[in-house]
């Protein structure tokens, strides 16, 4: 789909609709939605006053021009109480009229810039989010099955003339975001047959070849080498080679500082010897999502030219049975030297993030943040709405969520209690990969914490966040990308700052 901004009359916009809005309560429409009002001969303020139209958040209403515009059909969309609008909700907004006018076989839309009149958004955001909104919301994974309508060719975002700078950078923004995001979904939602170790690393060697990033793999050969005895561990069950993959962006050659972004890469999670239920278990092929938005935040942050250096570390891994698989008791050496006894090879995600914690670590990388679908527990306790942010620093955590805040990537943050830490203690090693029953998203980001030293960390648990079953704004069904948008936000803001203040 192609997005750009045209400047001109609203009711002499040539597209198959045209898209305009009301706040809730509003009873006589204002600005570009009363012109077109006036066009349609008082249509829409009928439709307002028989209560059809109400401008309730995700009301989209279709009006049949019947020849009183060019366009075919004007659309409504609800934004819902003006007192509680924000640009997140223009991102919904946009996923859920563009889906709802494809349905209708609109080829081209136009719409307006929602929010930045009355609703005090600035006309770049306006846009961003637009784009976003528009192109996350009609994401279809289309590789293995037609898409069921036929995709929006464009879509014209009208703006003053005054404006049409602003807009037109904001299209860029939004472009560069969504487009991330999708890569990351893209990833996600192959299955596991596909999207193996190997081939996670080969995706990370063309973006790396795309935006000039440094790209290195490291082999299993490479790993004993570097007393990486957790991931090994983890490997051990899968005929699937393991890989540790770096990407490496130098926007700041000037700075001798750069930050680590981690994410988790285990292509499929059977759970291994501590094997998961059948049902269900097919979505443990996300359990690589944190890996796939590391590298495509990779690829936003490089394409932005953001002034920061970043590696991004994906320890890349299939979590399977067999006979040379990890068992529960065995006891593994990590790449820090702390030994780790196996209470459940279902917890694999902190194992393998422990060697490329330490790795990390002995690469002097910091601030460090990573992202992983580590516990159901997470899920149990936030919902798919929120994910779970972890840090041993205040000021990080903030910028983190300042950086969520601004994506609508909602996060909430977790605490690390001391006292917790007595669950992780093993009889016969220096500690253990589970906790006890209650508490399951603590421990596991307390496990973590003892293999980061005392760098300014941050861990997002993203098992509740990383899919989704329903299709709702700029949501669809399958693999959400979620942490792309807000790594790549919280690398601009760092850049911004000149690193961690
Ligand atoms: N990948 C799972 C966590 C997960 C669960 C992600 C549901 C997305 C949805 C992780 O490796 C796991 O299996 N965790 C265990 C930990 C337990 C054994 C301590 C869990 O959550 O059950
Ligand atoms: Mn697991
Ligand atoms: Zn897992």
């Amino acid at each position: 789909m192609e997005i750009k901004a045209v400047v001109g009359d609203i009711t002499e916009i040539q597209a198959d609709a045209l898209v305009v809005n009301l706040f809730e309560e509003v009873k006589q429409p204002g600005g570009a939605t009363a012109a077109v009002d006036k066009a349609l001969d008082g249509a829409v303020s009928q439709l307002i006053d028989q209560g059809e139209i109400k401008g309730k958040l995700g009301e989209v209403t279709l009006i049949h021009t019947l020849g009183k515009l060019p366009a075919r059909i004007v659309a409504t969309a609800g934004l819902g109480k003006k007192e509680e609008f924000n640009l997140d909700k223009v991102r919904r907004v946009t996923g859920d009229f563009s889906r709802l006018l494809r349905k209708s076989n609109c080829h081209s839309v136009a719409t307006i810039l929602h929010g930045a009149g009355t609703g005090s958004i600035e006309p770049q955001d306006s846009a961003e989010a637009i784009t976003e909104g528009s192109l996350l919301g009609l994401y279809n994974f289309t590789r293995y099955k037609k898409p069921e309508y036929e995709e929006i060719a464009e879509m014209l975002v009208i703006s003053d003339s005054s404006q049409l700078t602003a807009v037109s950078r904001g299209i860029g923004n939004g472009k560069i975001m969504a487009e991330a995001t999708v890569i990351a979904r893209d990833m996600v939602n192959e299955p596991a047959n596909q999207m193996t170790p190997a081939r996670m690393a080969e995706i990370a060697e063309e973006t790396a070849n795309k935006y000039d990033l440094e790209f290195k793999v490291l082999d299993s050969r490479d790993m004993e080498a570097m007393g990486m005895g957790a991931l090994l561990g983890v490997a051990s069950g899968s005929s699937q080679p393991p890989k540790l993959i770096t990407l490496g962006y130098k926007g700041n050659p000037d700075s001798r500082n750069t930050a680590g972004f981690l994410g988790k890469g285990v292509t499929f999670d059977s759970g291994g010897i501590s094997i998961k239920p059948s049902e269900g278990m097919g979505e443990m092929k996300d359990d690589m999502a944190g890996g796939a938005a590391v590298m495509a935040a990779l690829a936003a942050i490089a394409h932005l030219k953001c002034k920061i250096n970043i590696t991004a570390i994906i320890p890349a891994v299939e979590n399977l049975p067999s006979g040379n698989a990890l068992k529960p008791g065995d006891i593994l050496k990590a790449m820090n030297g702390k030994t780790i006894e196996i209470i459940s090879t279902d917890a694999e995600g902190r194992l393998i993030l422990a060697d490329a914690l330490s790795y990390a670590v002995k690469q002097s990388l910091s601030p460090l943040v990573d992202l992983a679908t580590l516990t159901g527990a997470c899920r149990v306790a936030l919902g798919t709405g929120y994910s779970g942010l972890f840090s041993n620093n205040q000021r990080l955590a903030n910028e983190i969520v300042k950086a969520a805040n601004k994506t609508g990537e909602k996060m909430w943050q977790m605490p690390l209690p001391e006292e917790y830490k007595e669950q992780n203690k093993s009889l016969i090693a220096d500690i253990k990969n589970t906790g006890n029953r209650y508490g399951g998203a603590i421990t596991a980001a307390l496990f973590l914490a003892e293999f980061i030293d005392d760098v300014p960390w941050a861990h997002i648990d993203i098992a509740g966040t990383a899919s989704s079953n329903k299709e709702s704004g700029y949501t669809v069904k399958g693999a959400t990308g979620v942490g792309v948008r807000t790594l790549t936000e919280l690398a601009l803001s760092l850049a911004k700052q000149g690193g961690l203040v």
